[in-house]
């Protein structure tokens, strides 16, 4: 087989990918290790930034997004006994963020390719970039018993944290940047209304809250868990209760609540790898990097790679400009790193640090005294939520 652009992962990234450079005449294969319905059964985040959901319309995969996502001018900060909104209109000068959950969003995705007739490999095996610094780089895979080969211009590692991509890279030139938290989320899926029109973000001494929502009929919460619990070690009941204790009053009085229908734990890490290309292979989203969810940005970092990469793309095969390609590590580090600061300091200023000494308590209590006592905070805070730009 060839095509021109080999894309290895079959989640949003690739997916994305494949679909903008298709729509532009350029020829991808998707190769995905699992199948559709196990990338389709993955429970993930639920905010798009501006920039992911116009990229989404580019895309012609924005319909039901737009139909079914709700655009959210605001979220609420509940600590110290206060609930403080954050109004992202008003604050990053009439932007939003669009809340569509991630899964919807990938089906989408994959009816597009559907409807383009996109080849995407499904329990393709063993895949394995080759000859990555030459001009002809290929990938294998094993499909069955049947090794099969793809020759290419290019290798997209769109793989996630745990593909073959960057473990591509030569240990002599990948660096690893990683900041692993002293905690975990504790997440809900219910098919309940949610307690909250807005999201709401929950510091409290007990640990970090969120309540978050599908739709009007489909409710997503977390609560921050110790790194040592495990799924199994919490019913329902039990984190409802701790859910509520951890809620403001009023809120946690209105809370409804009913059976799971997805309940899991994860972990919190910081994770860039560099540099994000290597010869003719090109790392995007997860692949690449990993933020904490506190800051809503996995799915929208990712984005921003994608959104590099298909103008680059289009640059060297209708201008044949490589600058695209040249300067894209570069170009995606600067706002993968900008994510990575604004994921850490949510976080930092949010949870409760197990380890923490009365001086850095009283750092989280200033950090949010300040950030409600000081228009530029909020904005600052707001231009990061909604999206910087591409
Ligand atoms: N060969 C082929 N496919 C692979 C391999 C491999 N060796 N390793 C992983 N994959 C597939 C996975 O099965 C997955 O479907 O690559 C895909 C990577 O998708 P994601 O992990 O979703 O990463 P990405 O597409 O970059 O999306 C980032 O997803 O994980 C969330 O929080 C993250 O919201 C962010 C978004
Ligand atoms: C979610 O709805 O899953 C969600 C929302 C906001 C976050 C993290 C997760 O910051």
């Amino acid at each position: 087989m060839r095509t021109q652009v080999a894309i290895i992962g079959g989640g949003p990234s690739g997916l994305l990918l494949s679909q903008l450079l298709h729509l532009k005449g350029i020829d991808t294969i998707v190769l995905e290790r699992q199948s559709r319905e196990y990338v389709l059964c993955r429970i993930r985040a639920g905010v798009l930034e501006h920039g992911f959901a116009k990229l989404m319309r580019e895309a012609r995969c924005g319909e039901r997004m737009d139909r079914e996502g709700e655009i959210h001018d605001g979220f609420i900060i509940a600590h110290g006994g206060r609930q403080n909104r954050v109004d992202l209109h008003k604050y990053s000068g009439g932007s939003s963020v669009v809340v569509y959950g991630q899964t919807e969003l990938t089906r989408d995705l994959y009816e597009a390719r559907d409807r383009m007739n996109g080849v995407v490999i499904h329990h393709a095996e063993d895949v394995q970039p080759h000859d990555l610094t030459s001009a002809t780089p290929y990938v294998t895979f094993r499909k069955g018993d049947e090794v099969q080969r793809i020759d290419c211009d290019f290798v997209i590692g769109a793989d996630g944290f745990h593909g073959i991509s960057r473990k591509s890279i030569p240990a002599s030139v990948l660096r690893e940047y990683e900041k692993v938290y002293p905690f975990g989320w504790l997440g809900v899926l219910s098919k309940t209304k949610p307690v909250s029109p807005e999201l709401i973000y929950v510091k409290h001494e007990r640990g970090f809250a969120l309540c978050s929502l599908r739709s009007q009929v489909l409710s997503r919460y977390y609560i921050q868990v110790p790194l040592a619990d495990k799924v199994e070690d919490w019913s329902d009941d039990g984190f409802w209760a701790e859910l509520k204790r951890r809620l403001p009053q009023e809120v946690a009085e209105r809370l409804i609540t009913g059976p799971s229908i997805e309940k899991s734990i994860a972990p919190l890490r910081s994770f860039v790898a560099e540099p994000m290309r290597y010869g003719n292979l090109f790392l995007a989203g997860d692949a690449a990097h990993i933020v904490p969810p506190t800051g809503a940005r996995g799915l929208n970092s990712a984005a921003s790679d994608i959104y590099y990469l298909y103008h680059a793309m289009l640059a060297h095969y209708k201008d044949g400009d490589d600058s695209g390609l040249d300067n894209y590590s570069a170009k995606a580090l600067a706002r993968v790193w900008k994510a990575q600061r604004f994921s850490w300091w949510m976080t930092s200023m949010l949870h409760t640090f197990p380890d923490s000494i009365p001086y850095d308590q009283k750092l989280q209590q200033t950090d949010l005294e300040y950030l409600f006592s000081s228009e530029a905070a909020q904005s600052s805070l707001a231009e990061n939520y909604v999206g910087l730009p591409f």
